[in-house]
């Protein structure tokens, strides 16, 4: 580790044991810039930082402009689309996240809001909390299998390729994929081999009973999900999110539910987080609505802070970090 104790802002609440792991070789400032009493103090250490650490905050050009000393982001996330590529690549700005430590935990997620949707887990867990158990539900609250349905995912890296041995191994789903390129499955997944098939988008909408997207956020598959997209999938299909919200034109998705082309909606993420009390998304019957917690168990959310963590000492130390993203 280098002598020399350098600035670093962490701009979200990080367990004490890391933040130990910080403060004892680094001059070490916490201020959240989402807590307007916080700002003032994010903003001073900001003008001075040269590693900075946190997630889920717009880290736009104009405010890394005034991080004149900035060398690190360590981003405890492995989405990326919080921060202006271009302009780290041209500063020479190392970015790290954290791939591989949240993959499971997220491949449960949206396996969980694909149960919920199909099953309707989340209305009749409500019905009986809300007292109208009064004799056996009827029809018109039955689910839908998900066992033996086509599942199609929009992106098999780690996280579609989890997902994919969710459904394809534990509940006989064929599985279809789309992503920008084929994958090689008998090196990367052999035991998805012959139950995983790649699919043109168009394709996979028509064919899948459950479309899930795990893509992340690029200007590629920026809306992605759109009226056409929609009105591309099967009449009464599901539609899950695990991703990010700006992949999907929420309007066009409502519209999909509202005219009964889709039966349901699983979403963990949203255009606007968080989702504002006048979202029509918030309440609809036929929407399973989580508060983006993909990756939010304690186990995994303490494998991320501590890769983060280590990411950051790692390069402000002049070493490799675990993963530093290609910029
Ligand atoms: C991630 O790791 O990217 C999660 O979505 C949290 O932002």
């Amino acid at each position: 580790m280098s002598a020399v104790r350098q600035q670093v802002l962490v701009f979200r609440e990080l367990p004490a044991a890391q933040l130990d792991r910080l403060q004892a070789v680094h001059e070490v400032c916490v201020a959240d810039p989402r807590r307007p009493e916080q700002r003032a103090a994010f903003e001073a250490a900001l003008g001075r930082a040269q590693g900075l650490i946190g997630s889920s905050y717009p880290m736009d050009e104009a405010l890394l402009a005034r991080a004149p000393a900035l060398r690190v982001i360590s981003s405890i996330s492995v989405g990326v689309d919080n921060y202006p590529l271009q302009a780290l690549r041209q500063r020479g700005i190392t970015l790290c996240h954290t791939p591989g430590v949240l993959t499971e935990t997220t491949a449960d997620t949206v396996f969980a809001l694909i149960m919920m949707s199909s099953r309707r887990l989340l209305e009749l867990a409500l019905h009986v909390r809300e007292g109208h158990w009064q004799r056996n539900i009827g029809e018109s609250l039955f689910g839908r299998d998900v066992h033996g349905k086509t599942l199609g995912i929009l992106g098999l890296g780690r996280i579609g390729l989890a997902l994919a041995r969710r459904a394809a191994l534990g509940f006989g789903m064929p599985v279809l994929y789309h992503a920008r390129h084929e994958v090689d499955l008998a090196a990367e997944a052999p035991e998805l081999l012959g139950r995983v098939q790649h699919r043109g988008l168009d394709e996979l909408l028509a064919q899948s009973d459950i479309v899930a997207v795990v893509l992340p956020l690029t200007a590629q598959t920026r809306g992605l999900m759109d009226a056409r997209a929609f009105s591309r999938m099967k009449p009464g299909a599901i539609f899950v999110n695990g991703a990010r919200g700006a992949i999907v034109d929420e309007g066009a998705l409502l519209q999909a539910l509202d005219s009964g082309r889709l039966a349901a909606a699983g979403l963990d993420v949203f255009a606007t987080e968080p989702l504002p009390l006048d979202s029509p998304l918030r309440c609809h019957p036929r929407v399973t609505a989580l508060p983006h917690v993909g990756s939010a168990t304690l186990e995994t959310r303490e494998a991320m802070a501590e890769m983060a963590t280590s990411n950051l000492l790692r390069v402000l130390a002049g070493q490799t970090a675990l993963a530093s993203y290609p910029l």
